[in-house]
Protein backbone atom coordinates (compact mmCIF):
# COMPACT_ATOMS: atom_id res chain seq x y z
CA UNK A 1 0.00 0.00 0.00
CA UNK A 2 0.99 3.97 -0.90
CA UNK A 3 1.64 4.87 2.38
CA UNK A 4 1.20 8.72 1.80
CA UNK A 5 -2.14 7.98 -0.71
CA UNK A 6 -4.79 10.71 -0.67
CA UNK A 7 -1.69 13.27 0.96
CA UNK A 8 -1.37 16.43 0.09
CA UNK A 9 2.20 17.20 0.66
CA UNK A 10 4.75 20.74 0.38
CA UNK A 11 8.41 21.47 0.18
CA UNK A 12 10.86 23.91 0.11
CA UNK A 13 14.74 22.87 -0.94
CA UNK A 14 17.36 23.90 -2.56
CA UNK A 15 19.38 27.67 -1.08
CA UNK A 16 17.73 31.15 -1.32
CA UNK A 17 19.33 33.41 -3.74
CA UNK A 18 19.32 37.32 -1.37
CA UNK A 19 20.13 39.82 -4.74
CA UNK A 20 23.26 42.55 -3.57
CA UNK A 21 22.61 44.28 -7.34
CA UNK A 22 20.85 42.92 -10.50
CA UNK A 23 23.73 40.25 -11.34
CA UNK A 24 24.80 40.12 -7.38
CA UNK A 25 23.37 38.26 -4.52
CA UNK A 26 24.11 35.97 -1.55
CA UNK A 27 23.66 32.50 -1.67
CA UNK A 28 24.38 29.11 0.52
CA UNK A 29 25.70 25.78 -0.71
CA UNK A 30 22.96 23.85 -0.18
CA UNK A 31 22.51 21.82 -3.56
CA UNK A 32 18.81 20.84 -3.36
CA UNK A 33 19.50 16.82 -3.48
CA UNK A 34 17.73 16.01 -0.11
CA UNK A 35 14.48 18.20 -0.67
CA UNK A 36 14.16 17.10 -4.09
CA UNK A 37 14.85 13.22 -3.07
CA UNK A 38 12.38 13.85 -0.48
CA UNK A 39 10.15 15.26 -3.09
CA UNK A 40 10.20 11.80 -5.25
CA UNK A 41 10.20 10.22 -2.19
CA UNK A 42 7.17 11.45 -1.29
CA UNK A 43 5.35 11.02 -4.65
CA UNK A 44 6.37 7.66 -4.89
CA UNK A 45 4.63 7.12 -1.56
CA UNK A 46 1.36 7.99 -3.63
CA UNK A 47 1.26 11.57 -2.52
CA UNK A 48 0.37 14.72 -4.10
CA UNK A 49 3.24 16.70 -4.30
CA UNK A 50 4.47 20.38 -4.73
CA UNK A 51 8.15 21.68 -4.74
CA UNK A 52 9.13 25.00 -3.74
CA UNK A 53 12.84 25.39 -4.69
CA UNK A 54 15.53 27.88 -4.97
CA UNK A 55 18.02 28.17 -7.72
CA UNK A 56 19.46 24.46 -8.13
CA UNK A 57 21.18 22.13 -10.55
CA UNK A 58 18.77 19.54 -10.23
CA UNK A 59 16.19 18.27 -12.94
CA UNK A 60 12.43 18.86 -11.90
CA UNK A 61 11.31 15.87 -10.57
CA UNK A 62 8.30 14.43 -12.73
CA UNK A 63 5.08 14.52 -11.99
CA UNK A 64 5.42 16.83 -9.14
CA UNK A 65 4.07 20.57 -9.19
CA UNK A 66 7.26 22.80 -9.38
CA UNK A 67 7.52 26.67 -8.19
CA UNK A 68 11.02 28.16 -8.66
CA UNK A 69 11.53 30.59 -5.98
CA UNK A 70 14.91 32.94 -5.53
CA UNK A 71 14.84 35.08 -2.55
CA UNK A 72 13.63 33.62 1.12
CA UNK A 73 11.13 36.66 0.38
CA UNK A 74 9.36 34.90 -3.01
CA UNK A 75 9.59 31.40 -0.98
CA UNK A 76 7.86 32.52 1.69
CA UNK A 77 5.30 34.38 -0.36
CA UNK A 78 5.32 31.27 -2.24
CA UNK A 79 4.87 28.62 0.18
CA UNK A 80 2.28 31.08 2.29
CA UNK A 81 0.04 30.85 -0.78
CA UNK A 82 0.65 27.03 -1.40
CA UNK A 83 -0.07 25.85 2.20
CA UNK A 84 -3.72 25.51 2.15
CA UNK A 85 -4.10 23.41 -0.21
CA UNK A 86 -1.87 21.21 1.73
CA UNK A 87 -1.78 18.26 4.39
CA UNK A 88 2.43 18.23 5.04
CA UNK A 89 4.81 20.87 4.67
CA UNK A 90 8.24 19.29 4.65
CA UNK A 91 10.99 22.81 5.16
CA UNK A 92 14.44 21.61 3.40
CA UNK A 93 15.37 24.56 2.16
CA UNK A 94 18.73 26.28 3.70
CA UNK A 95 16.65 29.78 3.49
CA UNK A 96 19.31 33.18 4.42
CA UNK A 97 18.59 34.34 7.63
CA UNK A 98 19.43 37.48 6.30
CA UNK A 99 19.02 39.56 3.08
CA UNK A 100 20.39 42.76 1.71
CA UNK A 101 18.70 45.52 2.73
CA UNK A 102 20.14 48.23 0.91
CA UNK A 103 19.85 46.47 -2.51
CA UNK A 104 20.96 48.25 -5.39
CA UNK A 105 18.38 48.16 -8.66
CA UNK A 106 21.44 49.38 -10.73
CA UNK A 107 24.86 47.39 -10.97
CA UNK A 108 27.00 48.34 -8.80
CA UNK A 109 30.34 50.11 -10.00
CA UNK A 110 33.94 49.40 -8.64
CA UNK A 111 35.07 52.44 -7.12
CA UNK A 112 38.54 51.93 -6.05
CA UNK A 113 39.26 52.68 -2.63
CA UNK A 114 35.21 53.23 -2.09
CA UNK A 115 33.94 49.35 -0.99
CA UNK A 116 30.16 49.62 -0.72
CA UNK A 117 28.89 48.44 2.20
CA UNK A 118 25.56 45.70 2.90
CA UNK A 119 23.62 46.02 5.38
CA UNK A 120 21.37 42.72 6.49
CA UNK A 121 18.19 42.56 8.02
CA UNK A 122 16.42 38.94 9.30
CA UNK A 123 14.78 37.32 6.59
CA UNK A 124 11.07 35.56 7.86
CA UNK A 125 11.23 31.88 9.40
CA UNK A 126 8.96 30.13 6.62
CA UNK A 127 8.77 27.08 9.24
CA UNK A 128 7.80 28.80 11.84
CA UNK A 129 5.35 31.08 9.92
CA UNK A 130 3.45 27.81 8.57
CA UNK A 131 3.54 25.83 12.12
CA UNK A 132 2.12 28.65 13.56
CA UNK A 133 -1.01 29.27 11.30
CA UNK A 134 -4.13 28.22 13.05
CA UNK A 135 -4.90 24.82 10.57
CA UNK A 136 -1.55 24.49 10.24
CA UNK A 137 -0.18 20.91 7.89
CA UNK A 138 1.83 18.47 9.94
CA UNK A 139 5.04 19.92 9.83
CA UNK A 140 8.67 18.68 9.15
CA UNK A 141 11.83 20.75 9.87
CA UNK A 142 15.20 20.02 8.95
CA UNK A 143 18.48 21.01 11.33
CA UNK A 144 21.74 21.28 9.55
CA UNK A 145 23.91 21.83 12.37
CA UNK A 146 28.02 21.66 12.83
CA UNK A 147 28.48 21.71 16.51
CA UNK A 148 26.13 19.64 18.95
CA UNK A 149 23.91 18.55 16.91
CA UNK A 150 21.39 16.93 19.01
CA UNK A 151 21.52 19.43 21.63
CA UNK A 152 20.84 22.09 18.90
CA UNK A 153 18.33 19.97 17.12
CA UNK A 154 16.29 19.44 20.32
CA UNK A 155 15.83 22.86 20.94
CA UNK A 156 14.85 23.84 17.67
CA UNK A 157 11.98 21.47 17.40
CA UNK A 158 10.46 22.63 20.68
CA UNK A 159 11.25 26.54 19.72
CA UNK A 160 9.79 25.90 15.96
CA UNK A 161 6.76 24.10 17.59
CA UNK A 162 7.34 21.19 14.65
CA UNK A 163 6.40 17.47 15.41
CA UNK A 164 9.49 15.45 13.67
CA UNK A 165 12.76 17.33 13.21
CA UNK A 166 15.59 15.66 10.96
CA UNK A 167 18.75 16.36 12.26
CA UNK A 168 22.38 16.09 10.09
CA UNK A 169 25.84 17.13 10.18
CA UNK A 170 26.24 20.55 7.98
CA UNK A 171 29.65 19.38 6.87
CA UNK A 172 28.40 16.25 5.75
CA UNK A 173 25.10 16.34 4.21
CA UNK A 174 26.13 19.49 2.42
CA UNK A 175 26.31 18.97 -1.38
CA UNK A 176 27.00 15.59 -0.45
CA UNK A 177 25.10 12.35 -2.21
CA UNK A 178 24.32 10.66 1.43
CA UNK A 179 23.45 11.85 4.78
CA UNK A 180 23.42 10.20 8.22
CA UNK A 181 20.88 11.59 10.68
CA UNK A 182 18.79 11.14 13.20
CA UNK A 183 14.76 12.06 13.68
CA UNK A 184 14.13 13.58 16.78
CA UNK A 185 9.44 13.33 17.46
CA UNK A 186 7.73 13.15 20.79
CA UNK A 187 9.32 9.84 21.51
CA UNK A 188 12.81 11.13 21.47
CA UNK A 189 15.83 10.07 19.04
CA UNK A 190 15.84 7.81 16.27
CA UNK A 191 19.21 7.81 14.62
CA UNK A 192 19.44 6.13 10.96
CA UNK A 193 22.64 4.59 9.74
CA UNK A 194 23.90 6.32 6.91
CA UNK A 195 23.07 5.90 3.94
CA UNK A 196 22.15 7.69 -0.07
CA UNK A 197 19.86 10.61 -0.06
CA UNK A 198 17.55 8.32 -1.34
CA UNK A 199 17.43 5.80 1.11
CA UNK A 200 17.07 8.60 3.72
CA UNK A 201 14.32 10.01 1.71
CA UNK A 202 12.43 6.98 1.70
CA UNK A 203 12.96 6.18 5.80
CA UNK A 204 12.07 9.69 6.90
CA UNK A 205 8.55 9.58 4.53
CA UNK A 206 8.26 5.79 6.60
CA UNK A 207 8.17 7.61 9.75
CA UNK A 208 6.30 10.53 8.80
CA UNK A 209 3.54 8.44 6.93
CA UNK A 210 3.29 6.61 10.77
CA UNK A 211 2.75 9.99 13.09
CA UNK A 212 -0.12 11.49 10.46
CA UNK A 213 -3.33 11.72 11.64
CA UNK A 214 -5.84 9.00 10.57
CA UNK A 215 -7.96 10.15 7.99
O1 LIG B 1 16.80 27.80 12.34
P1 LIG B 1 17.30 27.00 11.21
O2 LIG B 1 17.51 27.81 9.95
O3 LIG B 1 18.54 26.19 11.50
O4 LIG B 1 16.14 25.95 10.95
C1 LIG B 1 16.19 25.07 9.90
C2 LIG B 1 14.79 24.67 9.50
O5 LIG B 1 13.95 25.80 9.37
C3 LIG B 1 14.76 24.01 8.15
O6 LIG B 1 13.66 23.14 8.13
C4 LIG B 1 14.57 25.19 7.22
O7 LIG B 1 14.03 24.81 5.98
C5 LIG B 1 13.62 26.04 8.02
N1 LIG B 1 13.75 27.49 7.79
C6 LIG B 1 12.76 28.19 7.13
N2 LIG B 1 12.86 29.55 6.96
C7 LIG B 1 13.92 30.21 7.44
C8 LIG B 1 14.94 29.52 8.11
C9 LIG B 1 14.83 28.15 8.27
O8 LIG B 1 11.77 27.58 6.68
N3 LIG B 1 14.02 31.53 7.27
Amino acid sequence: AKTLAGRRVLLTAGPTFEPIDPVRGITNLSSGKMGYALARACRDAGAEVTLISGPTALPRPAEVHFIAAGSALSMHAAVMEAVPHHDVFIAVAAVADYRVANASAEKLKKTPGQAPTLTLTENPDILASVAALPSAPFCVGFAAESHNLLAHAQAKRERKRVPLLVANLAQHAMGADDNEIVLLDDHGQHPLPRMDKTGAARAIVAHLAGMLPIR
